[in-house]
């Protein structure tokens, strides 16, 4: 990765993570939504792993009640670590360590009402300081061959300022994302020139759309503490990161790779099904249970798994 002095690096990442879940309920009654499996391993650690490979060094968990097993899980396991010793589970000990965060690296800050993303971001502001930080939803998994913040990091290093990640989605669904008014479109990187949070798809000015990754500027917080509601009655980044456009270079960046949302039910089953059948040690597996699914019996049209 070829680092521009210029900017200042990114070193530190937001992981909002005290929505509620309910869209998985019962599953998420007791455990936090972003302890759902995707394949062999929970939607945060996905996160995580993205971060930590784009060269992020520190790790801030905005959380929230109920939310307790999220830091337990990238700690130390000294029990489950000696058992697996016992057993000679060489390859299981591996997959564990691999999900162990180094002290001194986690931060938590709590978010006490559901007031936005926004509000969410904001309550990070201390711990953030005055320096470029990233943003990671965890609900938004892109599977890719180089990580989306690793691109984004790349891509900042040649612009500087703000920058986030950008895909086209169809027109009836503008009203769940950020939407971006395009100034003009350079390749992969896209100028903006203004941004609405969740427009109808009748007003949205484009249907490019903002996924859950995003490079700021620390000037956003002054943005953010005006506490402004925006779309649903929220505090929306969107909206803060709107009026930094002009004073500050801001771009959207179409990343290489698929998103799955795995923040509703459908798109956390696709997102099983695509990682399950890239994954070396299940893949042709997951191509044979896909098979016995989609294969009908003529009589009944039924699937053979189910008849
Ligand atoms: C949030 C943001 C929205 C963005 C979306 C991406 O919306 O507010 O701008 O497009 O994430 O997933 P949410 O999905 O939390 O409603």
């Amino acid at each position: 990765m070829t680092e521009n002095k210029a900017f200042k690096p990114v070193r530190k990442a937001v992981f909002p993570v005290a929505g509620l879940g309910t869209r998985f309920l019962p599953a998420t009654k007791v455990m936090p939504k972003e302890m759902l499996p995707l394949n062999d391993r929970p939607l945060i650690q996905h996160a995580w792993e993205e971060a930590r490979d784009a060269g992020i060094a520190e790790f801030i968990f905005v959380t929230g009640r109920q939310k307790e097993m999220l830091e337990e899980h990238f700690d130390h396991q000294p029990e489950l670590m000696r058992l697996l010793e016992s057993r000679n589970k060489t390859d299981m000990i591996e997959k564990v360590q691999s999900s162990e965060m180094q002290e001194g690296k986690l931060f938590l800050t709590r978010q006490a009402k559901p007031l936005g993303l926004g509000h969410a971001v904001w309550c990070a502001r201390k711990l953030v300081g005055d320096e470029p930080f990233a943003v990671i939803l965890p609900d938004d998994v892109i599977l890719a061959d180089k990580g989306c913040l690793s691109q984004m990091i790349e891509t900042y290093n040649d612009t500087g300022g703000n920058v986030v990640a950008v895909m086209d989605v169809p027109r009836e669904d503008t009203a769940k994302y950020g939407i971006l008014d395009i100034k003009e479109e350079k390749g992969k990187n896209v100028d903006i020139k203004g941004l609405v949070e969740k427009p109808d798809p009748a007003n949205a000015p484009s249907t490019l759309s903002i996924i859950g990754r995003y490079i700021l500027q620390p000037e956003i917080f002054t943005h953010l503490s005006c506490f402004e509601k925006g779309a649903g009655g929220e505090i929306q980044l969107t909206d803060a990161m709107a009026k930094l456009i002009g004073d500050q270079p801001f771009h959207g960046y179409r990343f290489d790779g698929t998103r799955y949302d795995c923040g509703s039910r459908l798109g956390l089953i696709e997102a099983n099904i695509a990682f399950g059948l890239q994954d070396p040690e299940t893949g042709e597996a997951v191509r044979q249970i896909i098979r016995r699914f989609t294969e009908t019996t003529p009589e009944t049209g039924k699937s053979h798994a189910l008849a």
